[in-house]
């Protein structure tokens, strides 16, 4: 069978370096993919955004099964039109997409599945979106409707603060249509989880748990980004909470949707806070988390092409084979400096080949330039993935990937899971 990635994160790496371990891929193709997927894959330079390119695509090489990686192509409608041009499709379409592209759908599915969440409302006007505030003491979490490459959450400690979050997104527009309606969130306080659930629309089957780390800085100081990094299991999440967010979150979100005609195939992401009453979902996403699915896709042992498959199809068995590493994985990003925020890109990358050989080295933005060798070309360069019988063994590989990694600016977070050593 012959498979295309979209995307062209270190997501995306993990993804093609999973699906090449299946004896069903023929041929592993990536859209546009980066410096590592085209070391071991088939590069397209097709946007994953690009609907019209990627059908082209699609035809022209046959696939038989297309994975969606990033929310751009979720809110392109790539789903969507691939699906009709008869190809499976592994990703929602955009209308059920929507749960990631609209904070304001995702609060409404909530409330009618009766999903654990915040204490929420939706606003388009500012007077009374800073009177809810207040009843709060502005300790809130002010989030822009639409998409806003993680920038639209404001979590708010003071009324002032909210005033400003608010008046920002609704009077100043400076998320544009994006923050048009604004969703305002009760301030929850706890340990954050990410549980994902592969699902053909009917049945949901719970994948390995990860906590990632948002802030750029250790101890979780500095701006929000992205993702600097995840580990898999975390720390005192047991199986019996996977199956409580299966069965109270993953799986009525899939079943609203369904009642709503929006059939979900894809994986769908639980963004839960686990607070002193219980879980709570902060935010849904449409596709696999990243960094996250670089921790769980290698400590899953089972063929991951025939999951997918299944749930493209709409055919997931009742009783899934999933069979899982007993092995912790720690994955930390090596950046560019002054990333999230501003940062130079084009250095020569060095130090790849001296990193251990147990390090999974999954690559985000790097680009092969001829007679430079590899150069970086984004904020996220790459995740260093380390693998051990228990975490700290796993941090410290991991550890020793990224201090091999050299190009000036680079900077990774030295903490990533030690929170689960200290515990
Ligand atoms: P989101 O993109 O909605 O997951 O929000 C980004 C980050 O903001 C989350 O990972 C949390 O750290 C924080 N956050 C979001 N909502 C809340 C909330 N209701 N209470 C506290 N923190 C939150
Ligand atoms: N790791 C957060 C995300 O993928 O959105």
């Amino acid at each position: 069978m012959r498979i295309l990635v979209i995307g062209s994160g270190a997501r995306e790496h993990a993804l093609v370096w999973k699906c090449l371990q299946s004896p069903l891929a023929e041929r592993v193709y990536v859209a546009p993919g980066n410096g590592g997927t085209a070391a071991v894959a088939r590069n397209v330079p097709v946007p994953a955004d690009d609907v019209t390119g990627l059908v082209r695509l699609a035809r022209k090489e046959r696939i038989g099964l297309a994975v969606l990686g990033p929310e751009s192509a979720v809110a392109a409608g790539v789903g969507d039109a691939l699906r009709e041009a008869g190809v499976p499709v592994f990703g929602p379409g955009r209308a059920a997409g929507r749960i990631e592209s609209s904070k304001a759908f995702a609060r409404e599915v909530m409330l009618r599945a009766g999903i654990p969440a915040p204490v929420s409302e939706t606003f388009t006007e500012p007077g009374p979106a800073r009177r809810w505030a207040r009843r709060y003491g502005g300790r809130v979490a002010v989030k822009a409707d639409g998409l806003a490459l993680g920038k639209g959450v404001i979590v708010c400690d003071t009324s002032e603060q909210a005033d400003r979050a608010i008046d920002d997104m609704l009077v100043h527009h400076r998320f544009g249509r994006a923050g048009a309606a604004i969703v305002i969130q009760e301030r929850l306080e706890g340990p954050e989880l990410s549980v994902f659930g592969v699902t053909d629309g009917r049945r949901v089957v719970p994948l390995a748990p990860a906590r990632d780390f948002k802030r750029a800085r250790d101890g979780d100081e500095g701006p929000n980004t992205g993702g600097m990094g995840a580990y898999s299991p975390p720390v005192g999440v047991t199986s019996e909470l996977v199956d409580e967010v299966t069965r109270r979150v993953l799986t009525p979100a899939v079943e609203e949707l369904a009642r709503r005609g929006l059939e979900y195939r894809g994986v769908l992401y639980a963004g839960l806070m686990l607070t002193p009453s219980g879980i709570r979902v902060l935010e849904f996403n449409a596709r696999f988390g990243d960094p996250e699915a670089q921790v769980i896709l290698p400590r899953l042992n089972s063929d991951l092409v025939p999951l997918l498959v299944s749930a493209a199809l709409g055919e997931l068995p009742a009783h899934p084979w999933l069979e899982w590493s007993q092995r912790a994985a720690v994955g930390v990003v090596v950046a560019s400096g002054g990333y999230p925020d501003g940062y130079e890109t084009g250095f020569v990358i060095e130090g790849l080949s001296t990193v251990p050989r147990n390090v999974l080295t999954f690559h985000a933005g790097t680009r092969a330039v001829e007679g430079l060798g590899l150069v970086t070309s984004g904020g996220r360069v790459l995740t260093m993935v380390g693998l051990g019988e228990d975490v700290e063994k796993a941090r410290m590989a991991a550890l020793s990937g990224a201090v091999r990694v050299r190009f000036p600016g680079a900077f990774f977070r030295k903490d990533i899971a030690h929170e689960a050593v200290r515990a």
